[in-house]
């Protein structure tokens, strides 16, 4: 139903000469859209023995891609050309999600129907809850969200089928049950730990809308948003849907590449964005932020410790944005109208607004070129809207969705993909015989 048109970086008429020793080499040079320079080093072990060697892969491009662009000195992140700002202000989770996988903002029909698909397909299989009552009482939302996300192969698997030409003629319908149903299996987890029976999805609510009904509703006592916060956790997916080759991306596409299934790949990206220093940050935000109040500290003492290697000031420093994270600066308006909205003077909201003016006064910040990031205020607004916050990161998850489903089907569609496998430098020992046991001392 859905063709992506193609693209490729342009391949320039000068090489790159790498010299080792007293042999040169030469290497094609690549040209992105936005004229990001590469130099094509995938003939080097080939031609010179040597491997480059770039752990962290902070030089590394490891794939061509056409979904989002990011400048990290400019502060400007772009989704097939968009920028982030104008889908903020005039789209939505579902339309972007759209554009992100498909290449192009869809017409009223396309939309339409897409939304459908989506809104349609949020019942889990009955055979699933038992899964749910498996789980320790205490079992962290991640750990819950990737398993079950992962079983969806085998509830699901004729569209799980690990050959690559079947599973993306099932992309769409995949993608779909996906996307509904990650956000009833996060719903079904909290209300698992807070003892509450399954609530029915209403697929005549917005995406978001729903997913908060899913959540809070009780039996009598539908949801009621009476403080924007569905427009909110719109917002706050939307700004999560895609970001190019992060840690979590960056797992989908390596376990995309050895030809696993849409379910799987997914799940893999959902344990990797886990971790404190990817999607987990959001989580740790509040801590600090709640232990920096409970300790009566300005944030001062805070800023002091970060300075010192005591600490980390979490929410700050990116891998690539070395100037404000767009998104940040959004969701800190977004943070602002929310606890407006609700008439709540939130003193978490002070002491991060006093971190942030602190920190990008600091020499040791700015020298470092360290910015509020995603995380920084996306915690608070999540807490304002009733979100526990061991569920941070499972939201993230659920907006990340998208960007996930789009890298993996960039890799399907391609039919160069190679299966990822990069090298190392070996530092062990050298070669040595086995001694039998009774010698061994
Ligand atoms: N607080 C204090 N110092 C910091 C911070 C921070 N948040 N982030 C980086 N630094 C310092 C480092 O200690 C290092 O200092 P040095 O040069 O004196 O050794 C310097 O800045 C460079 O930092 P790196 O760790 O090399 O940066 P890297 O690109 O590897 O890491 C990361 C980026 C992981 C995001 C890091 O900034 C961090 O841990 N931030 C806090 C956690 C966080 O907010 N993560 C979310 C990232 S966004 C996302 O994934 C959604």
């Amino acid at each position: 139903m859905y063709a992506n048109k193609e693209y490729s970086s342009s391949i320039m008429d000068n090489s790159g000469t790498i010299r080792i020793g007293d042999v040169n080499y030469d290497f094609p040079i690549m040209m992105g859209t936005e004229s990001e320079g590469a130099i094509d080093l995938r003939t080097l072990r080939s031609k010179s023995g040597y491997i480059a060697f770039d752990e962290g892969y902070g030089n590394t491009g490891s794939c061509e891609s056409s979904i989002t662009f990011i400048n990290g000195e400019k502060g400007i992140l772009r989704h097939r050309g968009y920028p982030i700002e104008q889908l903020a202000e005039r789209s939505s989770f579902l339309e972007t999600a759209y554009l992100i996988m498909y290449g192009q903002l869809p017409n009223m029909v396309t939309l339409s129907a897409y939304k459908r698909n989506i809104l349609s397909n949020a019942t889990l299989d009955a055979k699933m809850y038992p899964l749910f009552e498996g789980f320790h009482k205490d079992s962290h939302p991640m750990a819950m969200l990737s398993a079950i996300v992962n079983s969806l192969c085998t509830y699901h698997s004729e569209y799980a089928t690990n050959s690559r030409k079947l599973d993306l003629e099932h992309f769409d319908a995949a993608s779909s049950i996906l996307m509904s149903k990650a956000r009833s299996i996060a719903a079904m987890s909290y209300r698992k730990k807070m003892g509450l029976p399954m609530m029915e999805s209403d697929s005549n609510k917005s995406y978001a809308e729903d997913f908060l009904h899913m959540m809070f509703s009780k039996q009598g006592m539908p949801y009621e948003d009476t403080c924007g916060a569905s427009k909110a956790l719109d917002l706050f997916f939307l700004l999560h849907a895609d970001h190019e080759q992060n840690c979590s991306t960056s797992t989908v596409r390596m376990v995309a590449s050895s030809g696993a299934n849409l379910f799987a790949s997914i799940s893999a990206g959902i344990s990797a964005l886990w971790g404190p220093s990817h999607g987990g940050a959001n989580m740790a935000v509040i801590e600090m932020l709640e232990a920096i109040h409970a300790s009566g500290d300005d944030g001062s003492g805070f800023i002091e410790a970060a300075k010192s290697g005591q600490a980390k000031l979490m929410g700050f420093g990116h891998r690539v944005y070395k100037n404000y994270d767009p998104r940040a600066k959004i969701l800190g308006k977004s943070a602002v109208s929310v606890l407006e909205k609700i008439g709540v003077n939130d003193p978490l909201l002070d002491i991060a607004r006093r971190l942030e003016r602190a920190a990008l006064e600091d020499d040791y910040f700015i020298k470092r070129k360290l910015y509020p990031n995603v995380d920084f205020y996306s915690g608070i607004i999540l807490k304002a809207i009733g979100i526990p916050v061991d569920f941070f990161t499972v939201m993230f998850a659920l907006g990340r969705i998208p960007g996930w489903m789009a890298n993996w089907k960039e890799i399907a569609e391609n039919p160069k993909s190679r299966i990822h496998r990069p090298r190392q430098i070996y530092i062990g020992e050298n070669e040595r015989n086995f001694i039998k046991l009774e010698k061994r001392k």
